[in-house]
């Protein structure tokens, strides 16, 4: 695991970034990492907040953005073309550390970066893109799993889709017994600055 220290008081708003810059790439490598897997939450039509887990799959320092993949058929998917405001969130249990982000999405489908992010894949992830029920569609019972495809198979192409996150702040909450602390990076401007927050 990456970790050096999370005494917010050993940091600087540059040091603190940049311990949650390895961090995060870390996290898009290794699925061990406890940020590899991301809340998102999203708005649905009716205003009303939807959640889910995805995995993070590429992170950017600069400007600060995470991308996950998705089936462009999918709800969330949908709700993002609506209205591409999102929130992260990540808790590490064993660092007692918590990141929240405001976010806004690009979504990208049939388009250069879907296809390069597709060709990165591992083909078991492809799988699912392949199925012919949308995610979220009302079945009889539960479906068998979707054959490996070949290599150059890319028949679940056209589903497949990423949503890159942009962020310009981030916030940090570390669980301390001597007192917990909470910073918002703001991250728009270099170096970063952070307001120290209430816990
Ligand atoms: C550990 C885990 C990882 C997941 N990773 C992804 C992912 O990377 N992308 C994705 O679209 N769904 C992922 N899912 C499924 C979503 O959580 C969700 O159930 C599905 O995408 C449908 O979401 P929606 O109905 O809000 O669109 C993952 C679920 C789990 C439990």
């Amino acid at each position: 695991m990456t970790d050096t220290t999370w005494d917010l008081q050993q940091h600087t708003p540059e040091t603190l970034w940049a311990l949650c810059c390895l961090n995060l790439t870390t996290a898009a490598q290794s699925a061990r990492h406890p940020f590899h897997l991301i809340t998102v939450a999203t708005i649905t039509a009716n205003s009303t907040p939807s959640i889910r887990t995805v995995v993070l799959r590429t992170f950017d320092d600069a400007p600060p953005a995470i991308a996950f993949h998705t089936d462009s058929r999918s709800p969330k998917f949908q709700q993002l073309r609506e209205r591409p405001d999102l929130s992260l969130h990540w808790y590490a249990p064993d660092l007692r550390v918590q990141l929240r982000a405001h976010a806004r999405a690009t979504l990208h489908q049939a388009d250069p970066r879907a296809t390069q992010s597709w060709e990165q894949s591992r083909v078991t992830s492809r799988a699912c893109y392949t199925a012919t029920d949308p995610p979220g569609t009302p079945i009889a019972d539960f479906p068998p799993a979707p054959a490996i495809p070949l290599d150059d198979d890319k028949a679940g192409l056209v589903h497949f889709a990423v949503v890159n996150c942009r962020f310009t702040e981030l916030e940090v909450l570390a669980l301390h017994a001597s007192g917990h602390q909470r910073v918002r990076l703001s991250l728009a401007t270099s170096p970063p600055s952070w307001q120290i927050l209430a816990p």
